[in-house]
């Protein structure tokens, strides 16, 4: 498709990047709303009970307030608390100030709204609650006994079986029967969430940090029983979402129910600290693999049962056997999903929520297998390597793992690697290289978009889309001027707005394999009606020429491209209307004939300190395959980001609760352990060249969360390498090790 053009695929520097270092990018809080007040949220300080009284008196009386809204003042909502679903536990996901009811530490139980950011902050203090407790369940040791089982969807069975797992179990020649334990993470964006709310009339308008604007419209007007066209929901930038921007959760209702009783636009923007309870995280997992083999190392039997903490205020499942299912030809197979339920605030999506903390299990299992047989681990996974998906019986779309897994070992130069652990020295420190395989799901949705080309010669392209930091502009810039046969610098993208054709959820990883193929279509038919309205017009040098297209703004013949007029010039004689175009693409029955997911394999190098238990990560190398390639800058930075982060799963990351209290006790960036750039070792990245004919009309799949999956596993693996010590507890810090 890009042949000729060659902007599709190269590493185009990011079409925002100069807005957002020059500080002109604006983001939520940042819009300027004329007359707008500032909201500061109340938090519960127990984990369950109910408010025996909330006395607003003395925050009411303070200078600047405009509005303190309780459960007492605050306006009845349509549907306070949805019916409950079959499966699903009752209650509200949402705190919206409908009753007395507390069901973690840190809801949301009032808003104070005042002039300044200042004085509303001070109201909130003074706000006075009594409390009549009662016993929350925080002890995860509990919650596990009373294990429910989670609400079946179709794409997301809670339980799954194939073949029969005890009797090639039992008579496997190695096994491996091990526990991993993953913590509760809590997602750490540089913008915190924030929301502007504006009514004018009946009409509301939202300046909301979110990954899906038209999901806010429809959760905010449904909680506020309005039509969702009286909604708008803008969005042109996210500083960071990585999931917890996927849902819309209490504030933003809230924001939009404080601006309409305090008579003037709010501004709610959480604190650092607001980040961890009320916006979700990563649930805790335990989970318990079971692995049986053959003495050649070929899998008979592989068990995968999960339990994931969850909240007494929703279901969320942290689907940890889903990579397990596709990942290995094994012919018995059994996954199993539970959920312990506590006093703890809903989780949610964080990046690769199911891959990145069930890839930690299942490869560090595959890593105990390889030792089990005194296999490597390579050929471990080789020898049973999935020619087609072994769960649906479903030809892959495309697959490159074999060439990830031989690339990556030839750049990390796997062949020298001594197996015996403990066996590599680098001076004192213990030499550890481990491995991994790493898969994401390429997932798609049905999205929309527009082009206009106008009388000037440039365009402008929208899709209600988002711009996570991950790219979007840029890529969407490309393949609309690749579609448009437009220089990039003359195609303008914009995004995040409701008013826009709908785009999906930007999670999943799926917002260039959704809208890209919905904005290649929109700017080839705008392309395409340019062409026919030159090729009708006997003015024209192509008045009834044949192969017309157009190419960096000319449109020519493509047998003779001397034969060629500026796109301006057509539109001019037409006087000067803009030529419009509306596409929607969808995925289609490919899903039914093909399964469509990334792999890649990544291999990791680890110093330890044999005095102090340190690790340092010097490098890591990754191999992917996930489709074509949209730019190869902003792409690698994905899976690079991927990488880092999921150092940090390995080594650093936990939100630490105190279990008496319900509350995260390192609810800040200082306390909170990611990995700074002194952390990160020489990251080298490499991407496949993969064909994939299926999977949507640009070849592309999703690079956004892959690069987190396998990262711990290989952590880890790398670890047991250098010491000879087995970590299945995350994270592996310095006191584990001693
Ligand atoms: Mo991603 S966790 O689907 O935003």
């Amino acid at each position: 498709m890009s042949a000729r053009t060659g902007i599709l695929g190269t590493g185009m520097d990011r079409s925002d990047g100069r807005l957002k270092v020059t500080g002109a990018a604006r983001f939520s809080a940042e819009h300027p709303v004329p007359r707008a007040a500032h909201a500061v949220i109340v938090q519960s300080a127990i984990a369950k009970g109910r408010i025996a009284s909330i006395d607003a008196r003395a925050a009411e009386a303070m200078r600047g307030v405009l509005l303190v809204m309780t459960h007492k003042n605050a306006p009845d909502l349509p549907a306070p608390r949805p019916p409950a679903q079959d499966g699903q536990p009752p209650g509200p996901k949402l705190s919206l100030l409908q009753d007395d009811e507390v069901f973690y530490n840190g809801q949301p139980i009032a808003v104070v709204v005042a002039d300044t950011l200042e004085h509303a902050q001070d109201a909130a203090r003074r706000v006075k609650v009594r409390y009549a407790p009662q016993k929350a369940l925080l002890d995860y040791k509990l919650a596990r006994l009373e294990g429910r089982k989670p609400a079946s969807r179709p794409e997301r069975p809670a339980d799954t079986s194939r073949g029969n797992v005890p009797g090639a179990m039992a008579r496997a020649a190695v096994k491996v029967d091990a526990l991993y334990t993953t913590p509760i993470e809590n997602h750490n964006p540089m913008e915190p969430h924030a929301t502007i709310a504006a009514w004018e009339g009946d009409t509301l308008t939202l300046y909301d940090s979110t990954q899906n604007v038209s999901g806010v419209r429809k959760t905010v007007a449904a909680r506020l029983g309005i039509a969702p066209e009286n909604v708008r929901v803008i969005c042109p930038y996210v500083g960071g979402g990585f999931g917890c921007k996927g849902n819309t959760w209490s504030h933003v209702v809230l924001a939009a129910m404080a601006a309409r009783e305090a008579g003037c636009p709010v501004k709610l923007a959480l604190e650092r600290t607001q980040m961890y309870g009320p916006v979700g995280a990563r649930p805790m997992t335990e989970q318990h693999l079971g692995l049986g083999a053959a003495a050649d190392g070929k899998l008979a039997a592989v068990t995968h049962d999960t339990i994931s903490h969850t909240s007494f205020l929703d279901d969320f499942t942290e689907p940890c056997g889903a990579a397990t299912r596709i990942l290995y030809a094994s012919d018995s197979l059994r996954t199993t999903q539970r959920l312990a339920t506590m006093n703890l605030g809903v989780p949610t999506y964080m990046r690769a929520p199911g891959e990145a903390s069930g890839s930690f299990a299942l490869e560090s299992a595959l890593d105990e297998l390889a030792y089990a047989l005194g296999m490597d681990p390579v050929r471990l996974r080789l020898r049973n390597y999935a020619e087609r998906d072994p769960e649906k019986d479903l030809p892959w779309s495309s697959k490159s793992l074999r060439e990830c897994y031989r690339v990556g070992a030839e750049r990390f130069g796997w062949a020298r690697r001594s197996p015996a652990p403990g066996s590599m020295r680098a001076g004192r420190a213990l030499v550890g290289w481990g491995m991994a395989t790493a898969t994401y799901p390429a997932n798609r949705q049905p999205a929309r978009a527009s082009a206009t080309i106008l009388a000037d010669g440039t365009a402008v392209v929208r899709s209600g889309s988002h711009e996570l930091g991950t790219g979007t502009y840029t890529v969407m810039t490309q393949i609309a001027a690749e579609a448009l046969g437009l220089p990039v610098d003359r195609v303008r993208f914009e995004l995040g707005d409701t008013a826009m054709p709908q785009a999906p959820v930007s999670g999943g990883s799926m917002t260039v394999a959704s809208v890209g193929p919905a904005v290649h279509a929109a700017a080839r038919t705008a392309r395409d009606a340019l062409v026919a309205m030159a090729v009708a017009d006997p003015a024209s040098p192509l008045h009834r020429a044949d192969d017309v297209t157009v190419e960096n703004g000319w449109l020519l013949r493509r047998g003779a491209p001397d034969t060629r007029e500026p796109v301006a010039a057509v539109i001019a004689r037409h006087g000067g209307e803009a030529v419009h175009a509306d596409s929607q693409a969808a995925p289609g029955d490919e899903r039914k004939q093909y399964s469509m997911h990334s792999f890649g394999a990544v291999f990791v190098e680890v110093h330890v300190d044999p005095d102090l238990g340190t690790i340092r990560v010097p490098r890591v190398v990754g191999a992917y395959g996930v489709g074509r390639l949209m730019n190869a800058k902003t792409g690698h930075s994905q899976l690079m980001g991927g990488i880092v982060w999921g150092l940090g799963m390995a080594l650093t990351e936990k939100t630490e609760m105190d279990w008496r209290t319900g509350r995260a006790v390192n609810a800040n960036l200082a306390d909170y352990h990611v990995p700074v750039n002194a952390d990160v070792g020489a990251i080298d990245i490499t991407v496949v060249d993969e064909h994939d004919p299926h999977i949507n009309a640009l070849g592309a799949k999703g690079i956004g969360e892959i690069g987190i999956t396998g990262v711990a596993a290989a952590v880890a693996n790398a670890v047991y390498h250098a010491t000879g010590k087995r970590f299945r507890d995350l994270p592996i810090t310095p006191d584990k090790m001693i």
